[in-house]
């Protein structure tokens, strides 16, 4: 089976017969693949907080699609053009809001709410419905073609030896083939050999069910690790790189994503093994300088104490469970966008590389926590 992440079912937004969106519960895999239909904003934005689809880039497009969906609820319920708006602005900020570190999710919710802001204020609830679609299936059409460029610029770069990543970066987290994981399954399918190791990455085991199931269902052989063997494998000199994703990038380089990867990062400096960063530019949060302002999302003690539903912990214990932390830059080898590799990580070279598309003024990537 070929992963994928979501799908639009359908072909309008709005219609009597409204198309809708489909996600792949990623909470299933790898045991079961389901999709599910999100009919209305609300079990979208239950499907983003629960991470039945997660990821940076795919957050992003689910949020884009969100708005057609948002779109035809205003349609379904015969909203004039006036209310339709002010429902869509609502149903906006709730999807943006529904994770806060990825800052491809308000991102993307913001670019579509921009195109919907520059049509004509009597636009009837189907035009605005068609429109949002639109926009959403061009942001999904573009991360596909992103995917595909820095798989392209990272299988360049990256080095002899075997691959460890963290976390899941494939086509489950995209609406292309990845990009940490496209770096690794661009090099294979250009006819490298090489070991790819995933650490299982704790406490949603995100490397163990997905990014061993993309891979597997790839042909690729992977081997899993607990996240506390990754010293250890290091240690081995079995390890030519590390690749992993972001969910945020600040104008200094500085890298959030998965709780984990700064660890790594420390480790593979403290191995003199490189470690990369593979991010479309939609993760680039050029309005924060450092790192230090990103908002790091908490989650549910129960996620710790009772992994995969298994108790754990004593039923009183308490529960340290940041879902991020953040990577300093001067950690990072490289980072690689669809224009080119970051490197070495310096603010001028952030800038130079990555353009200033970023979020609509006034709009909340600073505060949103
Ligand atoms: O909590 P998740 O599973 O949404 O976290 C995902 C990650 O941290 C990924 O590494 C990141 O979003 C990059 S996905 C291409």
């Amino acid at each position: 089976m070929i992963p994928t992440s979501l799908r639009w079912h359908g072909n309008a937004a709005g219609q009597p017969d409204a198309g809708h969106l489909e996600l792949v519960d990623q909470t299933l895999l790898p045991t079961r693949h389901e999709w599910i239909p999100c009919r209305d904003v609300d079990t979208l934005v239950e499907a983003i907080k629960m991470l039945r689809v997660r990821g940076a880039p795919a957050i992003g497009i689910a949020g884009a699609y969100g708005l057609a969906v948002a779109a035809g609820e205003a349609v379904g319920d015969g909203l004039s053009p006036e209310a339709a708006r002010a429902h869509l602005l609502a149903r906006a900020e709730l999807l943006a809001c529904a994770r806060p570190t990825a800052v491809n999710l308000r991102w993307a919710v913001e670019r579509v709410v921009s195109v919907l802001a520059g049509l004509p204020e009597n636009t009837s609830a189907q035009a605005l419905a068609a429109a949002a679609l639109a926009e959403a299936r061009s942001i999904h059409e573009e991360d596909r073609r992103l995917c595909a460029a820095i798989g392209r610029h990272g299988a360049a770069i990256l080095p002899e030896g075997g691959v460890l990543t963290h976390c899941n970066t494939g086509a489950l987290a995209t609406g292309g083939d990845g990009t940490a994981l496209a770096v690794i399954t661009t090099a294979w399918e250009e006819g490298r050999r090489f070991d790819v190791f995933a650490d299982e990455t704790r406490p949603l085991f995100q490397g163990a069910r997905l990014t061993a199931w993309e891979l597997v269902e790839r042909g690729i052989p992977v081997t899993v690790l607990v996240d506390s063997a990754a010293a250890q494998l290091l240690r081995t000199g079995r390890v030519g790189a590390c690749i992993v994703g972001a969910d945020r990038i600040t104008a200094n380089g500085d890298t959030a994503n998965k709780i984990g990867t700064y660890g790594l990062a420390v480790l593979a400096e403290a191995h003199g093994v490189p470690f990369f960063v593979a991010a479309p530019s939609s993760t680039f949060d050029l309005s924060l300088e450092t790192g230090v302002d990103i908002p790091i999302e908490e989650r549910a003690a129960a996620e710790v104490l009772r992994p995969l539903g298994v108790p754990a912990a004593p039923e009183h214990a308490r529960a340290y469970n940041p879902a991020f932390d953040v990577t300093p830059a001067r950690l990072i080898t490289g980072i690689v966008t669809e224009h080119g590799v970051i490197q070495p990580v310096t603010r001028d070279n952030v800038l130079k590389m990555v353009p200033v598309l970023k979020m609509v003024p006034g709009t909340k990537s600073r505060s949103a926590r």
